[in-house]
């Protein structure tokens, strides 16, 4: 396990994917669990296993293909990453987020997020949308921050600014674009814990009470890095399961991924109307 990554380690990567591929992509796509299926829509594809990738983190987690797809969707060329890797699996901070930082390198400069998230806010069902119009880095506020150990000064300050970690511009589209779609969706606080067990309902009252809508196991590391330099963000929840709070009903990853066949089509919506309209 690699603790950090230095530039020239970032860049061996970055070179190795630039090998594989024609393009040169300006928008970074992350599919969280039960979401890869949104990469079938992309046009002339370069294929890129994670296993031909070095350092690269693969998932080992069901529901995450483990692939870059990288080509044209909606007049834009992007990048995106079938399935990533997660604290919990065992990786590094850094090894979680280096997708990112060789994102950041390859010149992206929007990364747009998605995840499966458990539903904390009682007004949400399974299969609803959620954008991330903040987030509870709980995961990272008690020391596992990805930016902890030598700055890379290339990308980014010691100190980086999370005040608006979600771009308003990008989020202001992705609402408006789901409306004339008749989609209905949410903003809210997404919360990050290292996982891989499910909350239990004191866990879950705890959110609640401090400001949590959605409960994730990832994103929100992606997210710090992707900040740090500079790129414009947006975050997609896609409520897969709602968090029991009173303990009488149980979670499972299959609920997680049965509710991903409902949100890819309506994220594949707002992803290509954000993608047609930036
Ligand atoms: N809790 C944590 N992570 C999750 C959940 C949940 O209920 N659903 C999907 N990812």
């Amino acid at each position: 396990m690699k603790e950090y990554f230095t530039l020239a380690e970032i860049d061996e990567v970055v070179q190795a994917i630039r090998n594989n591929t024609k393009y040169k992509p300006k928008v970074g796509l992350i599919l969280g669990s039960g979401l890869g299926d949104l990469a079938n829509s992309i046009e002339d594809p370069d294929f890129i296993s994670y296993k031909n990738i070095p350092y690269w983190p693969t998932s080992t987690v069901h529901g995450h293909t483990g692939q870059l797809v990288i080509g044209k969707l909606e007049g834009q060329t992007v990048i995106t990453m079938q399935g990533r890797a997660h604290y919990y699996e065992g990786y590094s901070m850094a090894e979680v987020t280096l997708p990112v930082r060789v994102m950041q390198r390859l010149g992206v400069e929007i990364l747009i997020v998605t995840n499966a998230a458990g539903a904390i806010n009682p007004e949400y069902v399974p299969g609803d949308v959620m954008f991330l119009s903040d987030h509870i880095a709980m995961i990272a506020m008690t020391g596992n921050n990805p930016l902890r150990g030598p700055n890379l000064d290339e990308f980014g300050p010691r100190f980086p600014d999370m005040s608006q970690a979600y771009d308003r511009v990008l989020l202001e589209k992705a609402r408006k674009i789901a409306d004339n779609n008749n989609l209905n969706t949410f903003s809210g606080v997404y919360v990050s814990l290292s996982g891989p067990s499910f909350e239990s309902p004191a866990d879950l009252r705890f959110l609640r009470a401090i400001g949590a809508d959605a409960v994730g196991m990832s994103t929100v590391p992606e997210v710090i890095i992707a900040r740090h330099s500079g790129l414009r963000v947006l975050g997609i929840s896609g409520i897969s399961n709602k968090a029991n709070l009173d303990g009488t009903t149980i979670t499972t990853h299959d609920e997680v991924l049965e509710a991903g066949k409902v949100l890819v089509p309506r994220l594949t919506t707002i992803v290509r109307g954000l993608l047609s309209e930036i």
